[in-house]
């Protein structure tokens, strides 16, 4: 049913700011010692090969995590500092490649596992039959037991049964393909549910921006949400822009362009309040090394009721 599988796009310029974003949110949460519940209701395989088939095809983490990565070793060659966010998520990744060459990208099920503590549970849902099996497979290689749990459902369906969580704290991650166009509504509806069931929660929400109406209408309609329900709201978006002959900034800006997607968001709801700052301080120096010569841009909007 589904053709979407994120091996194709794993660390790309999306996966940038994603999981920068979400790496700073959990380190954030995991200050304090009572146990959070994380989950990520579109989990994905977990971990990818960016030197394999599938990452090779697409060739998307070259102009993502493998620039990034690029960037970060010209800085420490010239003595100059990278932002907190960007580090911290840089060596997240280094972790996972010890011999020093970036050929496993962790996904967000792979970032969150590593900051949980002992009181901490991760719940990961997924429906490809094909990526909850690697998914499930790394898993249980893990040997945490009943710490991690993959569930084979709808994480839109499924995340009303965990909230709130017994210990009254918790993230969720809510990080569709939006292969479907019933995925932006879902988002909607799946967040006011839950937000009704447990106000306080942090959630991040990833979205693409496109030249598609209900990508502009769901980035809308998220900020009046967050307002409507008098929460604090923050919303990043990162677009790296376009090669010159590939279209003009204008078109770019409204996501109204043929290529690859190149400007996706994220919005977290109940944010950190040190993730705005830590944001603006971390996306121009991200984007100085991801972007393209048209129509690059970065913005942190944030509101507090
Ligand atoms: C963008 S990918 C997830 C990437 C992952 N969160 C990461 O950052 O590494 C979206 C995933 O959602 C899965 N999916 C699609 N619809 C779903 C649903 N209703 N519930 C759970 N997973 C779903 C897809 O199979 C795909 O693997």
């Amino acid at each position: 049913m589904f053709s979407y599988r994120h091996a194709f796009h794993a660390g790309n310029h999306a996966d940038v700011l994603k999981h920068l974003t979400w790496l700073a949110v959990l380190r954030y949460l995991g200050q304090k010692d009572t146990a959070l519940q994380i989950v990520d209701t579109h989990a994905g395989a977990g971990q990818y090969r960016l030197d394999q088939d599938l990452a090779r095809t697409s060739a998307e983490a070259d102009a993502g995590i493998l620039r990034l990565l690029a960037a970060a070793e010209a800085a420490a060659a010239q003595g100059e500092a990278v932002p907190d966010a960007v580090a911290d998520y840089l060596h997240t990744v280094a972790h996972f490649n010890p011999d020093g060459k970036a050929r496993v990208y962790p996904g967000s099920p792979w970032i969150s596992q590593m900051l949980l503590r002992p009181q901490d549970k991760l719940k990961l849902f997924e429906v490809h039959p094909t990526d909850v099996r690697l998914l499930s497979k790394q898993v249980q290689e893990l040997g945490t037991g009943k710490q991690i749990e993959v569930l084979r459902r709808s994480g839109f369906v499924g995340l009303k049964a965990l909230l709130p969580p017994p210990s009254r704290r918790g993230a969720v991650l809510i990080d569709p393909s939006y292969e479907l166009k019933t995925d932006y509504p879902a988002v909607l509806d799946t967040l006011e549910d839950a937000l009704r069931r447990f106000p306080t929660g942090t959630y991040a929400v990833w979205y693409p921006v496109i030249g598609r109406a209900e990508a502009h209408t769901l980035a809308r309609k998220l900020k009046a949400m967050g307002t409507r329900l008098q929460r604090p709201w923050l919303q990043a978006e990162l677009n790296v822009g376009l090669q010159p002959e590939e279209g003009n900034a204008a078109r770019v800006a409204q996501g109204q362009h043929h290529a690859a997607m190149r400007a996706s968001g994220m919005h977290v709801i109940n944010p950190p309040f040190t993730l705005a700052n830590q944001l603006r301080a971390a996306l121009p120096w991200v984007l100085a090394a991801l972007r393209e010569p048209v129509g690059a841009s970065w913005a942190v909007t944030d509101h507090t009721p």
